[in-house]
């Protein structure tokens, strides 16, 4: 179980990124199932680890304080020549707001940025504030909608872009 952040003795932790592995995917699916309406099943995520040659994920941890590493946001990508589309990105509820989502993408956009790619895409429900929020703040940019692409919910898919200079 996921620990939360205390406030009075939390200065002391370390964040640190690292790529996923198998031993991660119980952690990256319970977050995962706390994040989505439908939950990704793990045998998605252990063929993006163990077979998808295009995809790379990479986890947050924290450590420090007497804490035990702890798993608690992640984000993945597939790497399409000159083009990265973002699979997910997620941060564990208890962890939000504290700009971790901000930690994943911005490392994400520096994979993507050594990988000499230029076009950055992806895909966010229409009533997901919180990630088109996020993606705004890093200069993504609504190019498109696709009509009730997310079956659980008939939610429109907004389809959003950012080049790399
Ligand atoms: C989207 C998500 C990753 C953001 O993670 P987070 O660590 O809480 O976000 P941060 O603290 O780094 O916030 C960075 C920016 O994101 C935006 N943001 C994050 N949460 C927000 C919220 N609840 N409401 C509005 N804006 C929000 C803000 O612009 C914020 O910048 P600010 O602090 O200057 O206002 C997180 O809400 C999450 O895991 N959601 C579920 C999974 C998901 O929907 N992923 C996106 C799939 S496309």
């Amino acid at each position: 179980m996921t620990s939360k952040p205390n406030e009075k003795s939390d200065n002391y932790l370390i964040f640190k990124l690292r790529p996923l592995q198998l031993d991660d995917l119980d952690a990256v699916i319970e977050i995962d199932r706390l994040s989505l309406p439908t939950p990704t099943k793990k045998g998605i995520y252990q063929y993006e680890l163990v077979q998808n040659q295009l995809a790379h994920y990479r986890v947050l941890v924290v450590e420090g304080n007497g804490r035990t590493s702890e798993l608690i946001g992640f984000a993945g990508f597939w790497l399409m020549g000159d083009e990265i589309h973002v699979s997910m990105i997620a941060v564990h509820p208890a962890w939000r707001r504290k700009r971790l989502g901000e930690r994943l993408l911005a490392d994400l956009l520096e994979q993507a940025k050594a990988s000499q790619a230029v076009l950055v895409t992806l895909e966010v429900r229409e009533h997901n504030t919180a990630a088109q929020s996020l993606y705004h703040k890093y200069k993504f940019e609504v190019v498109g909608r696709r009509k009730r692409y997310y079956k659980d919910t008939g939610e429109d898919a907004i389809l959003m872009t950012l080049f790399l200079t």
